[in-house]
Formats: C-alpha cells, sequence, structure tokens
C-alpha cells in the first residue's frame, strides 16, 4: 500500500517532486481550458475546514473537486465538533472514514502538523501562521508561465517587499527549493526570523540561487518578480498605525518602485490586498500585474495538487464494476418480501 503524503510544507518535497507537480497542474489547465479534464476523482469528496476566511481557496479547491468529478463539503468551526466538544484526533479519525483527501486552514501551524499525524488520508494546509505552500506552488508557477525569455528557473530575482507574513515565509522556502534568488526588503523589525533563513540556506546549498534580506528598496533592481502582501492580518488591527508609519512610504509598492526595479519586472499579490496601502492601483491596474493569473493559478494548483496527493491512493472504480453493484442493488430491491 503506497504511504500518505501530506502537503504541509514545501519543504517536505524535493525539487523534482515540486516539479512533476509543475507538470501535472500544466497538463490539467490545458485539458481545463480544452474543456477535457480527466475524472480523476470521481464520486470522491474533499472535506476543507476553515477557521478563517477565505475566497480563492475555499473556490479553488471546491472547483478543483468539481471539474476533476468529485465535490467538496465546507466545514465551518462553530457548525462542526473540531477541537471543542470532540478532539481533533478523533474528527481527523471520522473524516478519514468518509472524505478522500482534508484540507484545513488553521490559525496555528501545530492544528493542521496534528491533523496530518492523526489522518488516515492526504491532509493540505490551506494557510497556518506558519506558512501558505498551496499559494506559493501556484505562485512559482505563475512566475515559470511569465518568466522572461531566455531565463531559467536559476536566473529568476524575486523580491518580496513588506512584513514577514506566512506567505512570505512560503515564498522563500520554494524559491530558493527551486534554487532561484529570494529577497526579502523589509524594516528590521518585519525581516525573517533566524530560523526561517536557516531553511533557505539549507535549500541554497542544495540547490543554488541567493538569499537577501534587507532594508534598502535598492534591492528592487532587476527584479524579475515584485511580490508585496497586506501590512497587517485581522488579528493584527491593533498594530495598523505603527505598521503604516514603519511601511509606509518607503515599502509602498508604487510605479517608482517598479521603474527601479526595470521594465521585465511584473507585479504579483498573493490577495486579498489593501488597495493604496502596500499597492497602489498605478501598478495593480497596471499591465505589469500578473495578480489575477496568479488567483486562477490557484485553480490549477488544487487540481494538480489533488491528483499527485491521492491518485496513488485513491481508486476510482471502472463503470463495469459499477454495473455489477448496480445489479445487485436492483435484484436487493426487487426481492419479495414476507410481510409480518
Ligand atoms: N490568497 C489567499 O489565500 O486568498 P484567500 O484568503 O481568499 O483564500
Amino acid at each position: 500500500m503506497s504511504k500518505i503524503r501530506h502537503f504541509i510544507d514545501t519543504q517536505e518535497f524535493s525539487k523534482e517532486e515540486l516539479l512533476q507537480i509543475f507538470d501535472l497542474m500544466s497538463t490539467l489547465k490545458e485539458s481545463r481550458k480544452q474543456g477535457a479534464i480527466p475524472q480523476l476523482l470521481r464520486n470522491k469528496s474533499l472535506a476543507m475546514i476553515f477557521e478563517e476566511p477565505s475566497t480563492r481557496t475555499r473556490v479553488s479547491f471546491e472547483t478543483a473537486m468539481t471539474l476533476l468529478g468529485g465535490h467538496a463539503l465546507y466545514l465551518k468551526p462553530g457548525e462542526i465538533h473540531l477541537g471543542v466538544r470532540e478532539s481533533l484526533f478523533d474528527t481527523a479519525k471520522v473524516l478519514s472514514r468518509m472524505a478522500d483527501v482534508i484540507m484545513a486552514r488553521t490559525l496555528f501551524h501545530k492544528t493542521i502538523t496534528d491533523l496530518a499525524e492523526f489522518a488516515d488520508v492526504p491532509v493540505i494546509n490551506g494557510l497556518t501562521d506558519y506558512n501558505h505552500p498551496t499559494q506559493v506552488i501556484a505562485d512559482v508557477f505563475t512566475m515559470i508561465e511569465h518568466m522572461p525569455f531566455g531565463k531559467g528557473l536559476e536566473d529568476i530575482k524575486v523580491v518580496f517587499i513588506g512584513d514577514r507574513t506566512n506567505v512570505c515565509s512560503s515564498l522563500m522556502h520554494m524559491t530558493t527549493k527551486m534554487g532561484m534568488h529570494f529577497t526579502q526588503i523589509a524594516p528590521v523589525k518585519y525581516q525573517a526570523p533566524g530560523e526561517w533563513v536557516r531553511i533557505a540556506e539549507s535549500n541554497i546549498r542544495e540547490n543554488g540561487g541567493s538569499l537577501t534580506i534587507t532594508d534598502n528598496m535598492n534591492a528592487v533592481e532587476d527584479a524579475d518578480f515584485i511580490y508585496t502582501d497586506l501590512w497587517w492580518w485581522v488579528d493584527q488591527e491593533d498594530e495598523a498605525e505603527e505598521r503604516v508609519a514603519a511601511f509606509k512610504p518607503t515599502y509602498q509598492v508604487t510605479s517608482a518602485v517598479m521603474e527601479m526595479a526595470g521594465k521585465q519586472a511584473k507585479f504579483m499579490h498573493c490577495l486579498p490586498a489593501s488597495r493604496n496601502v502596500e499597492v497602489l492601483d498605478e501598478v495593480i491596474d497596471s499591465p505589469a500585474s500578473i495578480v489575477f493569473d496568479e488567483a486562477e493559478n490557484r485553480l490549477t494548483a488544487q487540481m494538480g495538487l489533488l491528483v499527485y496527493l491521492t491518485c496513488p491512493t485513491v481508486r476510482v472504480g471502472t463503470k463495469e464494476e459499477e454495473e455489477k453493484y448496480h445489479e445487485k442493488i436492483e435484484q436487493i430491491l426487487n426481492r419479495e418480501l414476507i410481510m409480518m
């Protein structure tokens, strides 16, 4: 029996495995554009737990399951017993008996790692307080689609401007895993911690690429991709004023910043964006912006990941097998009963 693979952190995958997932994504994207998606998850289900709100992650996973022939269940805290009236262990075991794969967006990273430990089906991380791997697999795929002519991954410079968010963590780790060049530009207080840097440095030793962390905006020069994220999340509302003072105007993505990066530079954002806060409309709505291609590729990524994680372990029966069970059920239903 194949070992279950979870998708909790891109660090748990080799560069070659990530490239294999990209190949699946590319093929599935093409099949979607042709209206000819193989029904690899026919009659299968995905349990989706969301401890925080979502537009892209929820819609892309639900749509991906439907396109592949299966379906998804949206499980909202407060409406299921997760960790309140039932232990996480029991919930993981029960979901594993009914669903073929679990996706969860959890407040704390420990919740997703516990779910993966207890579940008997693949578990996918839909964002935690530490990382956002399904976002960055879509992001790097989008970068490949928009890669300047003649360049390879090893030539690509990605500059993340802003706070050390969960997206920043995953992007730093995925790009260095792929041998790319990653820069974070932020005030010192908001720069990546040493623990993240050590992971990136170990990736660089294995795969090449480089890591730069600085507070100097001159580091945007020659960037192929300029990326930013929200300056504060919902649980940081009380820090909003302090954060605006720290980031604005120096670390706001403006046309001047894009010009400093160079003509080749594309703009990316995981979304949702606070328009005219971390990025001005003049950039997000400009021809250099690829934010909606990036958002669409969340769907491409979920299709690739669902197929990659489930197809070795989940079996889809043939039409002949279904017919055999259909006949058996008809016989049961047509059985003459002795009425009491
Ligand atoms: N980028 C992202 O994860 O978007 P949602 O919060 O809408 O899922």
